[in-house]
């Protein structure tokens, strides 16, 4: 457990990770070539796999604790942003990187993910360290890497963002149980 990452750390870890993938797709932006645009397209669909992980990881884990020991306007607040950027993410899905509505779209989501990750770490996170005890952020970054690999990566904005019910509305049952014991701690070792 002495190696173990905090939560903090692994969520910024995540977020530097998309800020790679968003300046990548910057650079990529009017490209001409095929092998360019093809690039692009699969850059954005890696980013929205990233995104949701992440988003869904802190929606079960993470978003709950913050409502519990910080503040629950918070935790709401950080909620209606990752509906918005879902909403984003489900639109550029369905977009081929030629059309001239995936640049916008592109826009769009990398200005709310940037303005969302500017308010986790500026005072949310900030907020977590003060309250909440280096162990338990430890627990919970394990918790949180081992959700992540289980978790879904596709936007699901209709689904109501309450954590149980949209890890339900995934296909597979069995997926959903070990969810839910990952999100119960259930079964792991801290
Ligand atoms: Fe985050
Ligand atoms: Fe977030």
């Amino acid at each position: 457990m002495a190696d173990q990452r905090d939560v903090i750390e692994v969520l910024e870890q995540d977020h530097r990770e998309v800020e790679e993938m968003f300046a990548e797709l910057e650079s990529l932006r009017g490209a001409t070539t095929d092998q360019a645009k093809s690039r692009r397209k699969d850059v954005a669909e890696q980013v929205t796999i990233e995104l949701v992980r992440h988003s869904v990881a802190e929606e079960v884990l993470v978003y709950p604790k913050v409502e519990d020991k910080v503040s629950a306007e918070e935790a709401q607040h950080a909620r209606e942003e990752h509906a918005e950027a879902e909403e984003t993410m489900q639109r550029l899905e369905k977009l081929d990187a030629d059309d001239p509505a995936f640049d916008d779209e592109l826009a769009t989501l990398m200005a709310e993910i940037r303005h969302h990750i500017a308010d986790e770490e500026g005072e949310m996170f900030a907020h977590m360290r003060q309250v909440i005890d280096a162990d338990e952020l430890r627990t919970l970054g394990a918790r949180v890497e081992a959700f992540k690999k289980v978790a879904p990566t596709r936007p699901h904005p209709n689904v109501p963002n309450q954590a149980l019910a949209r890890i339900a509305a995934g296909p597979a049952a069995s997926l959903f149980d070990r969810m839910r014991d990952l999100a119960t701690g259930r079964g792991t070792s801290d």
